[in-house]
């Protein structure tokens, strides 16, 4: 299966429309990242970001300004010019093997299958550079992202340190899985090719 196939995300879980098209992140995507803001809500917010903010928070731009796209990269969902949906990895100094992922849709797209689309294509695209496990923290109180989780490893364990959950998602053995259980992704039976050129990053 091909990057761009997997990108393809019409065949994903229940997300029901055509239209949305998940690629990676560009620098012309800046604004459209900073006007997600009005599609979500307070809580979406602080359970993102671990306060509250009634925006995306200029940091976090600023870390998507410093994608390398190798150690820390990012996929933005899109339907025509506005994202639904943002994940991203940043591997872990000392542990490439290793890296943290976060994940954000806007409101209007939840529970549609566009986060587990979005970390099937974040967890090929990180498998194919050599990551194996991805690393999350989910604020204990925010059900809906620990289902999430769950959903895609039901047999992960979580530690819990100072009011968040830490999952250690090992990439090789979970597959994320749609909503009838199947497997979406599963790096083992995925030939994975190196598609960094220009194609692969068009803008839209
Ligand atoms: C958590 C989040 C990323 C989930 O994305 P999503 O697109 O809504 O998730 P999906 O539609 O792919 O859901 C996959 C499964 O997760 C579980 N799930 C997701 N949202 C849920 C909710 N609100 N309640 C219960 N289970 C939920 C379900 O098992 C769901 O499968 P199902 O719909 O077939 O039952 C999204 O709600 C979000 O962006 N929240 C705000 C930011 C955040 O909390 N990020 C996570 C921490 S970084």
């Amino acid at each position: 299966m091909s990057f761009m196939k997997q990108l393809d995300v019409r065949t994903a879980a229940h997300i029901g429309l055509d239209d949305v098209r998940i690629r990676p992140y560009g620098i012309t995507d800046r604004d459209r990242v900073h006007r997600m803001s009005a599609r979500l809500s307070a809580a979406s917010l602080y359970t993102r970001f671990f306060s509250g903010t009634p925006r995306i928070p200029d940091h976090y731009l600023g870390l998507l300004d410093g994608l390398d796209h190798w150690n820390r990269d990012a996929l933005v969902a899109l339907d025509g010019g506005e994202i639904l949906g943002i994940a991203e990895y940043v591997r872990a100094a000392g542990r490439p093997w290793r890296a943290d992922i976060a994940i954000l849709v806007t409101d209007p797209w939840q529970r549609r299958g566009l986060g587990s689309a979005l970390v099937a294509c974040l967890a090929e695209l990180a498998g194919r550079r050599g990551i194996t496990e991805f690393d999350a923290d989910v604020v204990l109180t925010n059900r809906p992202a620990l289902r999430f989780v769950r959903h895609g490893w039901p047999a992960v364990h979580a530690t819990s340190e100072g009011g968040s959950a830490h999952f250690h998602l090992p990439l090789a053995r979970a597959a994320f899985r749609n909503s009838a259980g199947n497997a979406m992704t599963d790096p083992r039976n995925t030939a994975f090719e190196r598609t960094d050129s220009p194609p692969y990053l068009a803008q839209r």
